[in-house]
């Protein structure tokens, strides 16, 4: 166990973390001439997909320094808030972190949001200034940032390039000479930690754990703490670019579990595995059921595809168990699902392979966060509301709350400014103002979540011309004043466009939403009306001019294939609209609240 480093590395996006990790990689021969000719060769989708999921989940390099064997298991970290609770894991599973910071951009958001988590877990932090080879590159500047973040020695960061190829031994010495050993106890009941999971369709659920005491072997019988679930360990191994099936794996080190599991919901990330027979009495702690945060609905384009939508959800859930979905139907759109997600990235990923995987054409509607309603017959039980329609009718609510988030911005200080109106202006109260250098500011903020899912990464980018980097953790429920915003459409109301919106912004957006969705419903035949209400009161109206848009006319009526494509564009963009009543809506249209300017 003493030549055993578990490590991970922690960066802002793009700052060279893939990068470095191929480089330890490399360098230390773990990937040979055939696996790599392999990663490239493979043009299989599944194939490929699964090199890449066993490289970012962990792998075991092997490197002898003075003369000695080390084993250095680099266990990799999501690198989207949307799976903030996978990271948290994966650090727990380590006893140090390489800290890349990129020279030319220095500390941002995500460095500090990442660190902190390894502080928490008291990692040893190795700081690397990478990407020095760039004419860009201020490493002299950039290493005084970090000093100061990290309350270091300027020598204790290593100035590096993963691209070049420089620093990458000092690395490796860093991580030998400056991360603890693991301290496990190999004799004591297996207490391992679940620290994420593949799904693979011929051999069922991977689980990736970090053996803290104990030791588990092939065959033995165990068992998943907080689900209750007890398997055999058909196989245990370790992962370097393959699986490398072994008896066992001990304490301190990392390895890959099969038990035959074919839903990915029995297998938790921060679960404890532990001996069936002889359990352990502690479980680790720091577990939690992962919650979904963004919610919307799903609905097929054709009606009659409904039950082909429902089994292309079951079979995505036994691979992503943080996707969860119920049935509902809505009035507009007829029957679908409201589903679950941890954040918007996940939503859009979900999206996707719904369309690349399953083959399924869907309308999503306008996605929210998840409030909590109490009404005064009953202060003490929230009624959770997950969907607009859910909101108890307005004259019977005491109060709703809604999840609040600690977002942290690090930008140049000219786009101060800039940036504090836009977090007021999404009802964020300044916390904390920080000047990391002279011309880099570090901002807190408390924001409703609600905010960051209406469009708040694109209008940060474009206030602060790019330099602004953003990250954001929970903090728990707020009383908020909320109501829901209808829209009419030729006087129906179509319940699939409605938006739960703060009160005070409630008419601007309702204006702004008429506005759009005026845009965005093609014309037809007929005047359409498109209002939108709170309740019975209207609160704003536009109108949809008749006029039959002849797209073909463009053609002069001359080439006769040109036309044709234009008609089959046409015809495509078809496939996304849906019939309300006599209205068709475009997909865009039920995303509109999302983009308003
Ligand atoms: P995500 O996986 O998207 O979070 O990014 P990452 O942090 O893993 O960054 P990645 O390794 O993908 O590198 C981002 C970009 O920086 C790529 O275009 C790399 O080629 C480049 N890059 C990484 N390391 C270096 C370096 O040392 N020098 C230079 N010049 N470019 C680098």
């Amino acid at each position: 166990m003493k030549n055993i480093r578990n490590f991970c590395i922690i960066a802002h996006i793009d700052h060279g973390k893939s990068t470095l990790a191929d480089r330890l990689l490399d360098f230390t021969g773990s990937v040979t001439e055939r696996e790599k000719q392999n990663q490239l060769l493979d043009t299989m989708d599944l194939e490929r997909e699964r090199g890449i999921t066993i490289k970012s989940h962990a792998v075991q390099m092997e490197y002898t320094y003075q003369g000695e064997k080390f084993i250095l298991n680099l266990i990799d970290t999501p690198g989207h808030v949307d799976f903030s609770y996978e990271v948290s894991r994966s650090i727990a599973a380590c006893e140090g972190a390489l800290l890349v910071v990129d020279a030319a951009q220095s500390i941002q958001a995500q460095t500090i949001s990442n660190l902190y988590l390894a502080l928490e877990n008291d990692l040893e932090i190795i700081p690397v200034l990478n990407k020095v080879d760039l004419p860009s590159a201020n490493p002299e500047e950039v290493t005084d940032d970090i000093v100061d973040l990290l309350g270091c020695k300027p020598e204790d960061v290593i100035p590096a390039s993963a691209k070049a190829g420089i620093g990458i031994t000092e690395i490796l010495q860093a991580i030998i000479e400056r991360i603890p050993p693991p301290k496990g106890v190999v004799d004591e009941p297996l207490q391992a930690l679940v620290f994420d999971s593949v799904y693979n369709p011929f051999r069922g659920v991977e689980t990736i754990f970090r053996v803290i005491n104990g030791e588990i072997s092939k065959g033995q019988k165990i068992k998943f703490v907080a689900t209750g679930k007890t398997y055999f360990a058909d196989e245990v191994g370790t992962l370097k670019l393959a699986q490398h099936p072994k008896p066992s794996i001990q304490a301190g080190d990392v390895g890959y579990l099969i038990t035959g599991i074919k839903d990915a919901r029995e297998v938790k990330v921060g679960d404890t595995i532990t001996d069936a027979i002889n359990p352990t009495k502690n479980p680790i702690g720091g577990f939690e059921d992962v919650k979904p945060m963004v919610f919307a609905g799903i609905y097929p384009v054709e009606t009659e595809e409904f039950e082909e939508l429902r089994s292309s959800m079951e079979k995505l859930q036994l691979n992503d168990a943080s996707l969860v979905f119920a049935p509902e139907s809505s009035a507009a759109l007829g029957f679908g699902f409201r589903c679950g997600f941890l954040g918007m990235l996940h939503m859009e990923i979900i999206q996707e392979r719904l369309e690349r995987e399953f083959g399924m054409t869907v309308i999503t509607t306008v996605p929210n966060v998840s409030y909590h309603a109490f009404t005064r017959k009953n202060p003490e039980t929230a009624v959770i509301v997950n969907n607009p329609s859910d909101l108890p009718d307005p004259s019977t609510l005491d109060h709703v709350e809604e999840p609040y988030i600690k977002a942290t911005i690090i930008t140049k200080s000219d786009f101060v400014g800039n940036i504090m109106s836009l977090c007021i202006d999404k009802r964020g109260t300044i916390t904390n103002q920080t000047y990391l250098t002279t011309d880099r500011v570090e901002l807190s903020f408390d924001m409703p979540l609600a905010e960051i899912v209406f469009d708040f990464y694109d209008r940060l980018k474009t206030v602060s011309k790019g330099y602004a980097s953003f990250d954001y953790s929970p903090i728990g429920m707020r009383v908020s004043k909320l109501v829901r915003v209808d829209i009419l459409l030729n006087s129906q109301p179509v319940d699939a466009l409605s938006a739960l919106i703060h009160a005070d912004n409630a008419a601007i957006i309702g204006k702004k939403m008429c506005e759009k969705l005026r845009e965005l419903i093609p014309r037809q035949q007929f005047d359409i009306p498109v209002q939108a209400a709170i309740g019975a009161k209207i609160i704003s109206r536009e109108t949809i001019k008749a006029l039959r848009k002849d797209v073909t006319a463009k053609c002069y009526g001359g080439d006769i294939s040109r036309k044709r494509k234009l008609l089959e564009k046409q015809k495509k963009g078809k496939k996304r609209m849906r019939q309300v009543g006599n209205v068709q809506i475009p997909q865009e249209a039920f995303m509109a609240v999302l983009k308003l300017n």
